[in-house]
């Protein structure tokens, strides 16, 4: 029975940077669907083709596209896996849907990285990401050592299509509309706990480590 944490919160709360460090800290299996669907865009399949438009107009792609993918990617972990979710479940209907599955493969906790909106508008609109190896940056807070390139494979940086001042207003809108009633279906079930997602990303990673460790 795989075990998993769902890490939520605002487009640019910091989910992708922290998945990444509890990832290669504490052990967890790492599962974005943001970066899932970038890279169905990339490689021109049918589920890309379908979000591409969706995605860089800053909407949500259909609850029955996402729970494809999900499904067959828990299908693929271990049952002693610990497993994080960037970015999912982001509807009402995508958590009743997770749900379906918690018998193999139950919700444990929910971190929702809370962070005001003056800090939100920063971190997108100043973020790169590497056309080659997808590694993220910021051109304030954490830029690259060779400037306009990739640090770690030479790759070209470029703004990712939703992180432009009009795309990041339409992801704060739909964040509140869709995404915020997720955290009220988790509260009902005891498991959900926020964290102040706004200071360093050590700072923050500290106090989602004390919540996570309680968990085994
Ligand atoms: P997704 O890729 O999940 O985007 P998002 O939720 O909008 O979140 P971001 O990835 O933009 O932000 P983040 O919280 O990961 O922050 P990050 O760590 O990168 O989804 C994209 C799209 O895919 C959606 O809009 C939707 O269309 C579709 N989609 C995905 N999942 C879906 C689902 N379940 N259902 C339907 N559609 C779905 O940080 C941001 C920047 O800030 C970086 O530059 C970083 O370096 C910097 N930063 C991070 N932490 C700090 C810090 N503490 N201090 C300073 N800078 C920081
Ligand atoms: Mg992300």
């Amino acid at each position: 029975m795989s075990v998993i944490l769902i890490l939520t919160g605002a487009p640019g709360a910091g989910k992708g940077t922290q998945a990444d460090l509890i990832a290669h800290r504490l052990g967890f299996k790492k599962f974005s669907t943001g970066d899932v669907l970038r890279k169905h865009i990339k490689m021109g399949t049918e589920i890309g083709k379908k979000a591409e438009t969706i995605i860089v107009g800053g909407n949500l792609v259909p609850d029955d596209i996402l729970f494809t993918i999900v499904k067959n990617e828990l299908d693929l972990y271990k049952p002693d896996d610990k497993v994080l979710l960037d970015g999912y479940p982001r509807t009402v209907k995508q958590a009743y849907d997770l749900q379906s599955l918690s018998q193999n493969h139950p919700v444990k906790m929910v971190i929702q990285l809370d962070v005001n909106k003056q800090n939100l508008t920063e971190r997108l609109s100043g973020r790169r990401v590497c056309s080659q190896c997808g590694k993220s940056f910021h051109i304030k807070f954490n830029p690259s050592n060779k400037g306009e390139s990739c640090d770690v494979c030479g790759g070209l940086l470029e703004q990712r299509a939703d992180d432009y001042p009009d795309k990041i207003a339409v992801r704060l809108s739909v964040y509140e509309n869709e995404t915020k009633p997720v955290i009220d279906f988790y509260k009902n079930q005891g498991v959900f706990t926020l964290i102040d997602g706004n200071g360093t990303t050590e700072q923050i990673y500290k106090r989602l480590e004390s919540i996570i460790k309680t968990l085994y």
